[in-house]
């Protein structure tokens, strides 16, 4: 399988076999060239796929050893992202395929984090707990099979991605947000407590909003009595707060649905706390836990190659054709 994954700011295309060999995965970041607009700006985004894309590909055929002869399927994200960055990738699939007269697999790019599981764990097999944390998406799911999952909990209103972003930038630290908190929260301590008990605390629902707005009101009153912030502190309080909920959710989740295995997807499970919380918690509780290495939880195209399989593979109802078109808002 061919992955192509273009919906944000890392245009990335891998060759994967049996939706669960990584032969290669090149990933074109753009970081260096929106760091200074201080968060991605979706037509540069879009550009600078353009530019890449081609050789993204020949990198990557190169990189696996294989010709596009060897290639079975063309396995493209078609949402959810932005809507430029997605209309090249799926344009560019879907010119390949034509070309080359292959099958043409649309995926969805959450599905696609979740499967960067199988990647990771080869004998991982449905049903399991999936903790699903990205810039757009935070839920725990249930995942029936390979195809179906069911909806546990989820947040009422932020991303958990969207809170590390943001309160990544009104701290100062800027863009990309998540990996700067993970890190300047090390050199800090939890000292400073943002979130009050609340009505959700009883159920496997999550909000952002309240914490993110706490984290601002506290940077507007400490500069309005011209009195400095520690930074580091911040970083960690925040930190823990946002993830110490999801956790305790997660786990009481595997016990009351009666789940062994527990997962982890998207660019948030990148965070190294929450990675060290999860084990510790998965530890305690007897559950195993499966999480995928660093580079397959961030934007890859080879989680996209890994769900374009099992699309293949078992879905009847797959799309093949090329009328396929992006769709930004695509749900999970
Ligand atoms: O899964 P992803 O690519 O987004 C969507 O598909 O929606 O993840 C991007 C998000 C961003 O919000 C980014 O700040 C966050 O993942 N992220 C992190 C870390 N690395 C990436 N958040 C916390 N800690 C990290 N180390
Ligand atoms: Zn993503």
């Amino acid at each position: 399988m061919l992955g192509i994954e273009s919906s944000c700011d890392e245009t990335s295309i891998a060759v994967v076999k049996n939706g669960r060999e990584v032969l290669s995965n090149e990933i074109a970041s753009q970081i260096d060239i929106h760091t200074r607009f201080g968060g991605v700006v979706p037509e540069v985004a879009s550009r600078n796929h353009i530019l890449c894309i081609n050789n993204v590909l020949k990198k990557s055929l190169e990189t696996a050893g294989v010709t596009i002869d060897d290639i079975d399927a063309i396995c493209v994200t078609y949402g959810a992202g932005l809507s430029g960055a997605l209309m090249v990738g799926v344009n560019f699939a879907k010119g390949l395929a034509f070309a080359c007269n292959k099958p043409l697999v649309a995926v969805n790019h959450i599905k696609g984090h979740i499967s960067a599981n199988y990647i990771q764990n080869k004998t991982l097999k449905p049903p399991f707990l999936c903790l699903v944390v990205s810039g757009g998406h935070t839920a725990i799911l249930k995942i029936d099979d390979f195809l179906h999952h069911t909806l546990i909990g989820q947040t009422l209103d932020d991303a958990i991605g969207e809170a590390f972003d943001k309160v990544a930038r009104v701290v100062g630290l800027g863009y990309p947000g998540g990996p700067k908190i993970d890190k300047e929260a090390k050199n800090g301590e939890y000292n400073l407590h943002f979130v009050k008990k609340s009505d959700l605390d009883k159920t496997y629902n999550v909000s952002y909003s309240g914490l993110k707005t706490a984290v601002i009101n506290y940077l507007h009153t400490k500069e309005q009595n011209h009195e400095p912030i520690n930074v580091a502190d911040v970083a960690c309080s925040f930190e823990h707060e946002a993830v110490d909920m999801l956790v305790e959710k997660v786990v009481r989740a595997a016990k009351e649905f009666g789940f062994k295995t527990v997962t982890m997807a998207g660019g948030v499970a990148a965070n190294s706390y929450l990675r060290e919380q999860m084990q510790l918690a998965c530890e305690k509780n007897n559950l195993e836990l499966t999480y995928p290495s660093l580079i397959l939880c961030t934007d890859n195209g080879a989680m996209i190659g890994a769900e374009g399989y099992n699309n293949l593979i078992l879905d009847s109802n797959v799309c093949y054709d090329l009328s396929v078109s992006p769709n930004p808002s695509l749900k999970l």
